[in-house]
């Protein structure tokens, strides 16, 4: 995905979205660019023709903003930026958004996939167009040179006509430095409004810092915004009156605060993540699902639950598929949303599709809840962002409300993930026998604890940091854990090798031995993850194996539990807690074993080469 931000009102637009982009970046950082439309008086002395001016660098923004120092922009309170995550064309300075047409009259930014821009570019081609890039953007610049016939929304509405595909598209002209126009199908955006000016951006945090009030853009809208006005229509010239949303969150929700990275600054932030989503959906021992969408009756009726989503979000979903079995007794399928069409799944009006995303835009996420509503099956999402598409496809949404998650290793968001599926579970257990009502009551009463215990794992993170370090140099890693850990296991292992890059596996331990044992010895470090619980021993069984090959076991276990020294080289303790609930807590520590051990090697932590926070892309 990319990052889009558009100005238009009073002020200096390059500052405005440099600094905006900056709050993008998360979304791509390959290559970036700013482009505005100069006018006015020259010196008072004779008027000159508005134009446009543009500047891009490959790389990060932190490369346009020194270009932008050496060469600034003339005055201009017009223009409109981009970071980007290439999809077509390499990450140059030549692929870099804005493109522009012939006559460098248009500028467009772009975030989505211009699905036949192959056969658009030819034709264009062929009618003497000039186009310079590898991108499958550049065309819809070109299309609207050829329609306009002095009227730029139209030149758009009938550029647009003709693409396939995805897009957010920001676009402004040197012939209308009054207007900027913006038109969305599939991608995000977002419409700021504020006093003599407005905005368009993908996301809320470019914006925050000049208003809260926002629009969300709908598929297939396009809206005109003029300093003092926005105009919403339906691409077919409807006119739409926009709901206006008043965004909760503050400026600190998209700041550092002091912390070295996004990534700590969210690990620390998960007590009171899921001291909020406590108190908000449980009152007393009673769980509250608003949103959730379904009748007491329909939740009844439930026969089987299929979990989509990917990422982290799939893991998510692998522990809930742990979960709510054992405490509803009703069958779930998990499927990572990517393999979800095409495996034809069995899905009917019985079955509760559970949609999860932070984002709410990963397009694989999306084309799954799509084919799963084309077979009759009944959508929840549950999400972080409000109103993302993900929000309003799904027929109910249960929102984690995590606040934005900036690094692009997701840690809150999957910890709040896996809460609303505990949640989830308790709500269905209430009317199945599954569990017998005191257990279910003790589960509840623990669940309310993990804030706390958040708390005191967190107060021993150094000594983390310490085991970390010292297994910095290790060139592979292998996590094993079982039952409710081992999707735990395949969650630590991508949380390393995305923000370390090293090569990491995530394993069930009892198939160590099917092959992954092959690779053990004393250059290999194994994260197992053996908690207190019913498979416990098992688990001690696979460290003595790894031990008998010379390998290097870093445990995650309870505290308390002093044997397990004797079979590990380092030991992480977790507080005592219903094995159920492990997966909550042991998030945390191979949270800060990958974090710790990417900064140790010097890894850009919060923008992992070649990964943007949520794919937008098939
Ligand atoms: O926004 P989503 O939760 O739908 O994103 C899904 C994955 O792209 C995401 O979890 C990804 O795997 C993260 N980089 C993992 O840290």
């Amino acid at each position: 995905m990319c990052g889009i931000i558009g100005y238009i009102g009073e002020k200096q637009a390059a500052p405005i979205l440099i600094d905006g982009l900056k709050k993008l970046e998360y979304r791509g950082y390959d290559s970036s660019g700013v482009g505005v439309i100069s006018s006015g008086p020259n010196g008072g002395m004779r008027p000159v023709p508005s134009k446009v001016i543009l500047r891009k660098s490959h790389g990060k923004i932190q490369n346009l903003e020194e270009l932008i120092k050496s060469r600034p922009f003339p005055e201009s309170c017009i223009g409109i930026s981009h970071t980007r995550w290439a999809t077509h064309g390499a990450p140059n300075r030549v692929n870099a958004h804005p493109h522009s047409d012939c006559e460098g009259k248009i500028l467009i930014v772009h975030n989505g996939i211009i699905e036949n821009y192959e056969p658009l570019r030819d034709a264009l081609r062929k009618r003497g167009h000039r186009i310079v890039s590898d991108t499958d953007t550049e065309v819809v610049a070109h299309l609207i040179e050829e329609n306009n016939r002095g009227d730029l929304v139209q030149a758009v509405q009938k550029a647009i006509k003709q693409l396939d595909g995805a897009f957010a598209l920001a676009i402004i002209s040197s012939d209308y430095p009054d207007t900027l126009i913006a038109a969305r199908v599939g991608s995000p955006l977002i419409i700021g409004l504020g006093k003599n000016e407005n905005f368009v951006a993908s996301d809320v945090p470019a914006i925050l810092e000049h208003t809260k009030k926002i629009i969300y853009l709908k598929d297939q809208q396009m809206a005109v915004l003029k300093k003092d006005s926005v105009r919403v229509f339906w691409f077919g010239g409807k006119a739409v009156k926009p709901k206006v949303d008043v965004v909760k969150f503050h400026m600190d929700a998209v700041q550092k605060q002091g912390y070295a990275h996004f990534m700590l600054k969210e690990i620390h932030e998960q007590p009171d993540v899921l001291a909020q989503m406590i108190k908000s959906r449980l009152k007393g021992n009673q769980v509250i699902l608003d949103g959730f969408g379904l009748t007491e009756a329909q939740l009844k009726g439930i026969k089987n639950i299929a979990l989509i989503a990917c990422g982290t979000a799939y893991h998510a979903g692998l522990v809930g598929r742990y979960v709510i079995e054992k405490l509803t007794g009703i069958p779930v399928m998990v499927d990572a949303a990517s393999e979800f069409r095409y495996r034809d799944p069995i899905v009917d009006k019985s079955t509760l599709i559970v949609a999860i995303s932070q984002s709410g835009e990963t397009a694989d996420t999306l084309a799954a809840v799509r084919e799963a509503k084309s077979k009759g099956g009944k959508v929840i999402a549950i999400c972080n962002v409000v109103g993302s598409s993900l929000t309003r496809e799904a027929d109910g949404v249960l929102y984690t409300h995590a606040g934005p998650e900036i690094g692009v290793a997701s840690t809150k968001a999957y910890v709040a993930q896996i809460a609303m599926l505990y949640l989830m579970a308790l709500k269905l257990s209430a009317h199945r026998k599954k569990i017998a009502a005191r257990a279910r009551l003790r589960i509840i009463r623990d669940f309310k604890r993990v804030p706390a215990l958040y708390k005191d794992i967190l107060k021993h993170k150094n000594a983390i940091a310490v085991i970390a370090r010292k297994n910095s140099h290790f060139g592979c890693f292998l996590f094993l854990g079982r039952n409710v850990n081992y999707p735990s296991a395949l969650e630590g292992a991508l949380k390393l090798k995305e923000i370390s890059y090293i090569p990491a596996e995530g394993y069930p331990a009892g198939e160590m031995k099917h092959g992954p044992i092959a690779l053990i010895d004393e250059y290999r470090a194994v994260v197992c993850i053996a908690p207190q619980s019913e498979v416990y021993e098992k688990m001690i069984s696979n460290m003595q194996e790894i031990r008998a090959r010379k390998g290097k076991i870093i445990a995650i276990a309870t505290e308390g539990d002093q044997a397990i020294k004797a079979h590990a080289n380092h030991v992480v303790y977790i507080p005592k807690t219903n094995s159920l609930l492990t997966p909550l807590l042991v998030a945390l520590p191979l949270q800060l074993i990958a974090y710790y051990i990417a900064v140790q090697l010097g890894c850009d932590v919060d923008q992992p080469r070649n990964l943007a926070k949520s794919v937008t892309v098939e």
